[in-house]
């Protein structure tokens, strides 16, 4: 059974239970700052697992994209992936343990679905802590469906317990089921398919999916706090269970990557003998798996950088062209490669069809840049390693580590990131001192301008016209909160969807009912006053000068120097006339000043063109969020 027969049969089996098959979300998140990549099936669904309406209805399925850079290390293991797809399945507070324990069993296990043995199927349920009890409950429809107690673990919050996704956010205890791949084992003289009991610890049973019990949300404190909606959040890794059912030992032995290895295997030019059979291996599937995760992550909108996902971008690039060297790979390679996953996935992937040529001309782009300094940077390392050399033989004393200023230089002039040293060095038996090279990184501020001024898409569930102008009533409130409150008031955090804006500030008291009348009547006059919205790139110094609030702007400045939008909302010439005053900040002249303007505020965007489209602002609910901070939940209309 190929990947793509069985995240069809998924989709199809839970369409069949009532759930709407939901297109993959972006591998930015849009919800959730706190991490730069979408790493499971729900990330994109966090605002409706915490109580949102979902336009699709409370039962939804998909096969979302994922990044888990977490794993970038042990690429080249047998199982962990960069990008991998996820599918999904989820119960918005409607169905609950019984019947997704139920429905995930008769996928895996009916002949009608996947088919897999019961012999060689075990399942694991938490066992309980401080914050939520002993699953009894799951273990229970396991035995009534056949699952011996023998097959049911119960193991630990390490083990059992899931999310959330970034550092805050919903998460629960989980059960997960797992497939026996290790062949007969013998058993008291006897012959069996699967060992009668279930050991988590061995890795022949290989997890192929877990359903999570969604009903908490972690805080920024780290604490737990029941969510009022009770969610399921099923997620199976697509490439490893295609493994598993094709009894494959590993996700690179599949379809998925065969075209590929064959091309690359074309493409290499290595003695491939018994003693460096490993690392070439190895290295075609780091080669495989980075150049897979650049094709989707580019199709996402993000480009080579020295930031943020930019950065992780630029790292896998440059991994997978290092390793696609040593392979003996010679010219341009990384865009064939790409090209195959491109058309492997187009018809699932749109974007991948859509976005090919910008896609193909990224990757070479930074395979280019890169490949002009990469011989040079490792002979600049052989000469490190020479120096190591003959300071040992005149001193008698060897060095263990790079310098923080030589690792710098790596970075500097040859274009290899910290990480890249760090494994070079490692391969030596040497180690990087990387406090040092932090500390030259930042001496060096002008480093990395580029992609600063297009991150922080913000707490947005989509660019809809409607989730536009939440955001736009954001700014206006922040400001009216100012203005009725004091110049305390700071924005902690922002969440909006197309329904209703949330939004966290610093302020230790509950508002009166006539501070929240001040506040919605100051946001309501700068509705009527249908102020012009537009941004002007700037520095951070400059934005500062002219007092432009934002809670970025902290992150921004350590980012070292970056450009960032800056949005101004009023009747001045930066928000009427943007053109003309971001040519004359550009040739050195004046900004605007904040007098000038309602509302001047550090941010990526994007806005509704003017405050008059948003009709009028009301104040739905001002409660607490966390120790000092308060919590406005705000719909226009
Ligand atoms: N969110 C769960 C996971 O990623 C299902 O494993």
């Amino acid at each position: 059974m190929k990947a793509a027969e069985i995240r069809k049969l998924y989709l199809e089996f839970f369409e069949g239970k009532g759930h709407k098959v939901i297109p993959s979300g972006s591998l930015v998140p849009e919800n959730d700052p706190t991490v730069l990549f979408t790493t499971a099936g729900m990330h994109p669904l966090v605002p409706y697992l915490l109580g949102e309406k979902h336009p699709a209805g409370n039962r939804l399925t998909s096969s979302q994209k994922c990044i888990r850079t977490g794993d970038i290390d042990e690429v080249g293991d047998s199982t962990h992936l960069t990008f991998f797809e996820m599918l999904g399945n989820w119960s918005l507070g409607d169905y609950f343990k019984k019947e997704v324990i139920e429905w995930t069993f008769e996928f895996f296990t009916s002949k009608e679905w996947l088919g897999i043995p019961l012999e060689k199927f075990a399942v694991s349920v938490f066992e309980g802590d401080e914050n939520a009890p002993q699953d009894i409950e799951s273990a229970g429809y396991w035995k009534a469906l056949g699952v011996p107690e023998a097959r049911i673990a119960y193991l630990n919050k390490k083990e059992n317990w899931w999310g959330p996704a970034g550092q805050t956010g919903p998460c629960g205890p989980d059960t997960e089921m797992f497939y026996w791949v290790g062949g007969e084992v013998e058993e008291g003289g006897v012959s069996k398919a699967a060992p009668e009991v279930f050991d988590g610890t061995d890795d022949r049973w290989v997890e192929i999916g877990n359903n999570v019990i969604m009903e908490y949300n972690k805080k920024e404190d780290g604490t737990y706090e029941p969510l009022e909606q009770k969610n399921v959040d099923t997620g199976i890794g697509l490439a490893r269970l295609t493994a598993v059912m094709q009894g494959k030992d590993n996700v690179y032995e599949t379809e998925l990557f065969s075209e590929v290895f064959e091309k690359l295997n074309r493409l290499c030019n290595v003695e491939d003998s018994s003693d460096n059979g490993d690392w070439i291996l190895d290295a075609k599937r780091i080669v495989a798996d980075h150049i897979k995760a650049a094709t989707f992550i580019i199709a996402d909108g993000i480009t080579p950088s020295n930031t943020d996902q930019g950065y992780v971008l630029r790292r896998l690039i440059r991994r997978a062209v290092r390793f696609g060297r040593k392979l003996g790979v010679e010219g341009e390679f990384t865009a064939k490669i790409a090209e195959i996953y491109i058309n492997d996935f187009k018809d699932i992937h749109t974007e991948l069809g859509t976005k090919s040529e910008h896609i193909l001309g990224e990757l070479t782009g930074e395979e280019k840049q890169f490949s002009e300094t990469l011989v040079k940077g490792e002979k600049e390392f052989e000469r490190l390693l020479f120096r190591i050399e003959k300071k040992f033989e005149h001193t008698g004393v060897r060095d263990t580590e790079i310098s923080g200023k030589d690792a710098f230089k790596l970075y500097d002039t040859y274009g290899f990131p910290i990480e890249m040293t760090t494994e070079l060095a490692k391969e030596h038996g040497l180690s990087v001192n990387v406090t040092e090279f932090d500390d030259a990184f930042r001496a060096h501020q002008e480093l990395s301008r580029a992609g600063a001024s297009q991150k922080f898409v913000g707490g947005l569930a989509d660019h809809s016209d409607e989730t536009k102008k939440l955001h736009t009533a954001c700014h206006l409130m922040l400001e009216a909160l100012r203005k009725a409150l004091g110049d305390h008031v700071e924005q902690r955090g922002s969440n909006i969807t197309a329904e209703r804006l949330r939004f966290d500030f610093s302020h230790d008291e509950k508002l009166t009912d006539e501070e929240k009348a001040e506040v919605e009547k100051f946001v309501n006059d700068a509705i009527k006053e249908n102020y012009s919205v537009s941004f002007i790139e700037m520095t951070v110094e400059q934005a500062r000068e002219i007092g432009a609030t934002g809670i970025f702007a902290e992150k921004y400045d350590q980012d070292l120097g970056g450009k960032v939008k800056v949005y101004f909302m009023g009747h001045g010439e930066a928000a009427t006339d943007p053109e003309t005053v971001q040519k004359r900040v550009e040739n050195g002249g004046d900004l605007s000043r904040k007098a000038d303007y309602f509302s001047v505020e550090i941010c990526g965007g994007p806005h509704a063109d003017n405050t008059g489209s948003l009709g009028s602002f009301k104040i739905k609910k001002e409660e607490s969020s966390s120790r000092g901070v308060r919590r406005i939940k705000g719909v226009i209309g």
